[in-house]
């Protein structure tokens, strides 16, 4: 059968053959028996609605076996044998461009070289899930397949509700991943709603089928460690020379090493998994490999003499490096870390003095002794890295939680009011005042030809668009467009593609929205020969509310509301967004954001020109108007700069009120 064929046909009648578990793969870690027997009847029942009746007796037993063995139920038989990658758009069935665009984006993130467990259907982030199981699927392609531009497919967490009818400038897609009752948000909750097939964790970009390989991460920890080590500089000198430790080397933590190298500094990154290390290093993302702490101390000595710029994996565990550093006064600039540690219990953290084999084995046989684990060991991080601080070390959480679990395991990072961490997160201090305050964060495109040269014309024309704005950019974000531009000139040689011809660039309002009518017009012209696809992270400036992360530097308490991303969502989906997706849980955990992002495909119709200024420009000013709203300065000067050029746009002003008014209130 082709592969236009096995899409259309959606989920076969007659069972495919049973597939082997492959070991070379790598897979989800086993997920914790949470269900009572009466819950796990039920999980069968609802996995069984995908099935004709007739195979109901083999898969009850094959699903209750999955369920026994991997604590989850992916319906292994139905994973297709044909190839997962972005194939070029024309390669799909189908009647809608967009629907066709939307396929490419999903085969994307299940691609083996892309996605972290394929077969689970895990894109990143240890839990972030495309769909449940592969009957999901099999379904969203067939009805990808069949539909046409005047109805919208449901997706409610992975699960394909069907099509219905809308119009031709709805959303082709709408989906929500794990939107819960907030009573029952909690990482149990997911364990057991997930377990019983009903919700899912689609982080951002996974089950938005907006993601593109750790390059999309790559240019945003670039920024964040070029202008960390700006807040470190004496005097202004750059980073050569200088440390940068940190962990991970999963979907997004393993762009860190690349990002070390392009900022120009020495990068430390532990690992304790073997497979992926190897795979960092055989894509070339990380420079050296060592396993022995005796022997990454003096590396690490020789390549600050060197001022080498050079990224090291240390395979094992962070917490003994920080430990080591200390011991062999080992100076570090910049510490972060970035374990998954929004997903604690169960495999996002590996808690230092048990084997990465064992603490998998002990976080489903024994979590409540892993939970310990996990807590001590945060608390043996937190203490070798407050002595690292006490010399100086500039110390900031990645947006991990790792902040927020170190407190809950009592370790020692409060600040002195009780209320706040004593290091700021990367949004407080970085990512929030210099960039999503002005409205810049991380837009991206995908050109669904599969064809890399329409990748490197469409690097060129984004170029030059930025350049020309700079030309009359105002002062505050001059820094901005040089790292962008200086970014956007070096793409191509620093190789970032794995998996989709994409391309990650950070742009405000105006860049973005000039940057695609360029696209736009280049299809028309036939200078690039397919569909484009545009998008965002969902970490981004208002798509996000987040009180750890994006909206960590919003201080009038409304950082722990959700209105921002919500009305964001409604907003992009009637502007004219191909498809939209809002998530509970992206980045630090269930329960704790609710994140959401778009895709638009520009086709060189007049249609999309006009979508693209609409939904674009409110898909950054919303949060920026947000942020004005909450007083942070960056905010409040580029909203005011958004209002002279859009006479339709008029944004309450907060008056700032004077300290003294408030003395003696109270
Ligand atoms: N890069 C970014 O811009 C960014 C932004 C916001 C948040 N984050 C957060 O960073 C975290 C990591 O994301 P990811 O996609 O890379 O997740 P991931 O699960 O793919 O990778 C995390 C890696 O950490 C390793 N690890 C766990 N405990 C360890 C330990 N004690 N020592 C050494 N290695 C250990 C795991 O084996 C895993 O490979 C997530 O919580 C994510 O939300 C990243």
């Amino acid at each position: 059968m082709t592969f236009k064929d096995q899409i259309k046909q959606g989920i076969p009648s007659e069972l495919p053959s049973k597939k082997n578990y492959e070991k070379a793969i790598n897979h989800a870690p086993k997920r914790i028996d949470i269900l009572s027997k009466e819950e796990k009847e039920l999980a069968i029942r609802n996995a069984l609605r995908y099935f004709d009746k007739k195979n109901h007796p083999v898969l009850a037993k094959e699903f209750a076996e999955e369920l026994k063995e991997y604590g989850r139920i992916y319906m292994y038989r139905f994973r297709p044998d044909y190839k997962f990658y972005a194939r070029p758009i024309n390669e799909y069935p189908g009647n809608s461009i967009q629907a066709k665009a939307i396929m490419h984006m999903i085969q994307n993130n299940l691609d083996e070289a892309v996605a972290q467990h394929p077969h689970e259907l895990i894109t990143y982030g240890g839990n972030g899930a495309v769909f449940q199981n592969w009957a999901q699927y099999l379904l969203t392609m067939k009805y990808l397949s069949e539909m046409n531009d005047e109805q919208t497919l449901i997706m409610y967490s992975g699960h394909p509700m069907g099509l219905f009818p809308s119009n031709t400038n709805a959303p082709r897609v709408v989906v929500t991943n794990g939107m819960m009752i907030p009573n029952y948000s909690k990482q149990k909750d997911w364990e057991k709603y997930n377990a019983l097939g009903v919700t899912q964790y689609g982080q951002m970009t996974a089950g938005s089928y907006m993601y593109i390989g750790p390059q999309g991460i790559v240019h945003g920890t670039t920024i964040t460690v070029l202008n960390a080590g700006r807040k470190i500089a004496e005097n202004g000198e750059p980073l050569a020379g200088k440390l940068f430790l940190t962990s991970g080397l999963g979907g997004m933590s393993g762009a860190q090493p690349k990002a070390g190298n392009i900022a120009g500094c020495i990068t430390v990154c532990a690992e304790v998994n073997p497979k992926i290390t190897e795979i960092r290093l055989s894509q070339g993302w990380i420079d050296e490999k060592i396993t022995d702490l005796n022997e990454l101390a003096a590396r690490v000595k020789k390549a600050k003499e060197n001022k080498e710029v050079v990224s090291i994996a240390f395979l094992g565990n962070i917490v003994e490096v920080w430990e080591k550093f200390v011991e062999e006064n080992v100076y570090v600039d910049l510490g972060s870390d970035q374990t998954s540690l929004h997903n604690p219990w169960a495999g996002g953290y590996y808690p230092a003095g048990i084997s990465f084999e064992e603490s998998n084995v002990m976080m489903v046989e024994n979590p409540e002794l892993f939970k310990e684990k996990v807590k001590e060991s945060l608390r043996r991080q937190v203490a070798a890295i407050n002595k690292h601080t006490a010399e100086g070390t500039y110390f900031f959480d990645y947006g991990n939680a790792f902040l927020l679990e170190a407190s809950r395991a009592g370790a020692d990072v409060m600040a002195k009011n009780g209320i706040d961490f004593k290091y700021p997160s990367y949004v407080q201090d970085i990512m929030g005042p210099m960039c999503f305050d002005y409205g810049f964060g991380p837009f991206r495109w995908v050109c669904t030809s599969a064809n890399p040269i329409d990748l490197e014309k469409t690097d060129k024309i984004a170029c030059e668009v930025l350049e020309e704005i700079r030309k009359n950019s105002p002062e505050e974000i001059q820094q901005q467009m040089i790292d962008n531009i200086q970014w956007i000139k070096g793409a191509q040689e620093n190789k970032l593609v794995v998996g989709s011809q994409a391309r990650i660039l950070y742009a405000d309002a105006e860049g973005r929205m000039k940057i695609a009518e360029a696209f736009n017009n280049a299809i028309k012209n036939g200078e690039i020969s397919a569909p484009i696809v545009l998008g965002r992270d969902h970490h981004d400036v208002s798509g996000t509310d987040s009180p750890y992360r994006e909206t960590s530097n919003i201080y009038d308490g409304s950082k722990f509301t959700a209105d921002m991303a919500i009305q964001n969502v409604i907003g992009d989906s009637f502007r004219g967004a191909t498809w939209v997706s809002i998530h509970n849980g992206g980045g630090v955990g269930w329960g704790e954001v609710i994140n959401g992002g778009f895709g638009m495909v520009l086709d060189g119709s007049l249609e999309a020109q006009k979508r693209l200024k609409s939904m674009l420009f409110w898909d950054v000013n919303n949060g920026i108007a947000r942020r004005n709203w909450a007083r942070n300065e960056g905010a409040v000067f580029a909203i005011k700069r958004a209002m002279e050029v859009e006479p339709n746009l008029k944004v309450t002003l907060p008056n700032l009120v004077d300290d003294s008014i408030l003395n003696n209130l109270f």
